[in-house]
Order: C-alpha cells, then sequence, then structure tokens
C-alpha cells in the first residue's frame, strides 16, 4: 500500500474570522480520509502563536462541539513562532498544507507566500489570486476590466475621513447615494459591514468599517435576489468546473450578515436556485468560472453575486470559502455529487500537481 499523505491543516489565525477558521478547521479535521491521510491539526492563537497540540484529534472526535486553544492556555502547549513552526513542517516531513484559515494573514497570499518560500504544497490558490481576492476593491477593478458587472463603488480611507468626513458623505450621496453598503477593504465573514440608510447611520457604520480596515469600500445598495456559486478548480490548463448555485434567503437580518451565515435556520438557502430560470443559472456559473479565472485562483472558489432587473453584479470572490456545517461550498459539492472528504482529498491533490507543476529558478 502507498505510504500515507502528512497533511496539516492550519486554523485560526490572528483576524476577526479566527472563530470560523477554527470551525472550518475542524470540521476538516474530521472529515479527512485518515486512510489516506496522517492528519496533523495546526492552531494559531489570536495573538499569533503557532500550536501543534497532540491529542486534539482525539479531542475533536469525542463529541460534535468545537475545539479551539485560547492563548490563555497555549503556554501550556509549547507554542512556537512561525520560523520554527515551518522547520517543524519541514522536519516532520509535511507533504501538504491544507489551509483553513479566512480572511487577512490567512486568505490573503500571506501564508501561502510563507508556504512557497518553505517549499510546501498549500490547498488553494496562490499568492497573487488570494490577496487580490481579499482585497475587495483591487477584485472589482479586475471583475469590471475584464467585463464582469458590479456595483456601483468607491473607497475612501481613514485619512480621507478624518481630514473632511462631510466631503466623503457628500462624495457618497453624490455618486453612489442611499442606502449604501460599507466594508472593510479586507475582511470577510460580513465582519463590519453594514448597510446605510442615511448620512446619520452612514457615520457610525463607517467608524465601525474602520475598526476593521484603514479603507473602506461603499458600493450602492442593489436590492435583489442574492446567490453564490461554488468553482472546483483544476490543474494544468484545465478548465475549472462551476457546482450547483445556491439562493441565498436570509430569513431574521436585512442581508447575509455575521448572524445569518452562521445561527443555523437564520438563512434559507436553495441548491439550485428556485426563483431563477435555467437560463440565468448558466450565466451565474459562468459568471462564477469567469471571476475565478479573472483572479487566476486555484482549487477552490466562491464568487457572491446579486440579481436585479436581469442583471448579474458580482460582489466578490472567495478563495477560502467557509467549510461549517452550514457553509455553502460543502453543500453545493454535495449537490454536484461530490462527498465532502473526497472534496478535501480532491483539493490536497490538486495542491500536489500545482506544486509539481510549477517553474522555479533554474540556470540562468
Ligand atoms: N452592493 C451590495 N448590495 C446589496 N447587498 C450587499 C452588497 N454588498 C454586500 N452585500 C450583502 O453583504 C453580504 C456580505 O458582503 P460580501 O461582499 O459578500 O462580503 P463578505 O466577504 O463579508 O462575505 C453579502 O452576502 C450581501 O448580503
Ligand atoms: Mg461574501
Amino acid at each position: 500500500m502507498a505510504s500515507k499523505i502528512n497533511v496539516a491543516v492550519l486554523m485560526g489565525g490572528r483576524t476577526a474570522e479566527h472563530e470560523v477558521s477554527i470551525k472550518t478547521g475542524n470540521i476538516i479535521v474530521k472529515a479527512l480520509d485518515k486512510n489516506k491521510y496522517n492528519v496533523k491539526p495546526v492552531i494559531i492563537t489570536k495573538q499569533g502563536k503557532w500550536l501543534l497540540p497532540d491529542g486534539y484529534i482525539k479531542a475533536l472526535e469525542k463529541d460534535d462541539k468545537t475545539y479551539d486553544i485560547p492563548d490563555t492556555q497555549a503556554s501550556e502547549i509549547a507554542p512556537v513562532n512561525t520560523g520554527m513552526a515551518l522547520d517543524k513542517a519541514v522536519d516532520e516531513k509535511v507533504d501538504v498544507v491544507f489551509i483553513a484559515m479566512h480572511g487577512p494573514l490567512g486568505e490573503d497570499g500571506t501564508v501561502q507566500g510563507l508556504l512557497e518560500l518553505a517549499d510546501i504544497p498549500y490547498t488553494g490558490s496562490g499568492v497573487l489570486a488570494s490577496s487580490l481576492a481579499m482585497n475587495k476593491f483591487m477584485s472589482r477593478k479586475m471583475f469590471e476590466y475584464e467585463g464582469l458587472l458590479v456595483p456601483k463603488g468607491a473607497v475612501f480611507n481613514v485619512w480621507q475621513w478624518e481630514k473632511d468626513s462631510n466631503k466623503v458623505i457628500s462624495q457618497v450621496e453624490n455618486n453612489i447615494g442611499f442606502p449604501c453598503v460599507l466594508k472593510p477593504e479586507e475582511l470577510g465573514s460580513s465582519v463590519g459591514i453594514s448597510i446605510a440608510r442615511d448620512s446619520e447611520s452612514f457615520k457610525k457604520d463607517f467608524q465601525k468599517a474602520l475598526r476593521y480596515s484603514n479603507e473602506v469600500l461603499i458600493e450602492e445598495f442593489v436590492k435583489g435576489l442574492e446567490v453564490t456559486c461554488a468553482v472546483l478548480g483544476d490543474t494544468g490548463g484545465k478548465e475549472p468546473i462551476p457546482l450547483v448555485p445556491t439562493q441565498i434567503v436570509p430569513v431574521t437580518s436585512d442581508f447575509f450578515d455575521y448572524k445569518a451565515k452562521y445561527t443555523p435556520g437564520a438563512t434559507e438557502e436553495i441548491t439550485p436556485p428556485i426563483d431563477v430560470d435555467q437560463n440565468m443559472i448558466k450565466r451565474i456559473q459562468e459568471t462564477a468560472v469567469k471571476a475565478h479565472k479573472v483572479l487566476g485562483c486555484g482549487g477552490m472558489s466562491r464568487t457572491d453575486m446579486i440579481i436585479r432587473d436581469n442583471k448579474l453584479y458580482v460582489l466578490e470572490l472567495n478563495t477560502i470559502p467557509g467549510m461549517t456545517e452550514l457553509s455553502l461550498y460543502p453543500q453545493a459539492a454535495k449537490a454536484a455529487g461530490i462527498e465532502f472528504s473526497d472534496l478535501l482529498s480532491r483539493l490536497i491533490e490538486m495542491a500536489v500537481e500545482t506544486h509539481k507543476n510549477k517553474k522555479r529558478c533554474v540556470d540562468f
């Protein structure tokens, strides 16, 4: 029998999306096929310490709870710094790192770059696609340039705001209008996102977004039907494959906010969408594949969109979609007949393949 592949599952991190990442990581650790893989969970605490806990898998398999290790307990588990963790990964012959992280310092190309330097294969997109996708304004620019439709929008930074907040507000009033959506430039899971109905709420919402980012993206509020579509990447010049789209109907919130995303029952997710026709389903899938290719994504992506007046607006692309029990990517895979653990195996195979295909410096 072929020997097992060593997979380190990286989760947590110094980000507002730490908790979601822990959930994703826990679920991946549990679901990975133990006949094929030796699984090593690696947790990055909120303060950036890397923990390589023994016995973690046993704790996870005991019940259905989510396990995290807070910084207060971290010292008991011999935390290591980033460099030492990489050395350990090389010493322990980690074959692939499964990056189960969301948001800055995980999904944004930084961890990907670190693993490139260490020459260790990793799942998902490479450095450039990861950072482009993480920056909502940059990815919008790319989408627009390549002919995809995006909501009207503009970005303002903390310094413009501090210098003359009234000027920012009047520009928003004149060019975008109310209601509008405020988003921290680099985050996900709807953290820090608000919808401002007027200039008064705009002020409060802008301050809230600034807690997470120095730049805030303002977009027109597109009132319509929200959908999302997962794409399974492929390597070696093969076309990425769109999975079945999902229609998103928040039940208790005005939009797909953090609560709607992570509270059971707070959102209806309908796969495939019932309120759009076949022609639109095809357009959604083509748009998701195009968005994936425009940013140059790797193994997987999920593009969020809104339909208004038969027009399809791209909101954003996620390179590491959530994989909690409520998450959309595993649901979409299931609808396409791909079991979760097979999906994870495919992502690992793609990581190995991508690494193998990479052209590196030769004699020059
Ligand atoms: N321009 C917009 N018009 C209407 N709703 C929006 C708009 N932008 C975002 N939203 C709502 O906010 C949610 C989160 O926004 P999104 O851009 O997907 O960021 P995140 O990375 O936090 O998921 C969306 O799923 C949607 O419900
Ligand atoms: Mg989103």
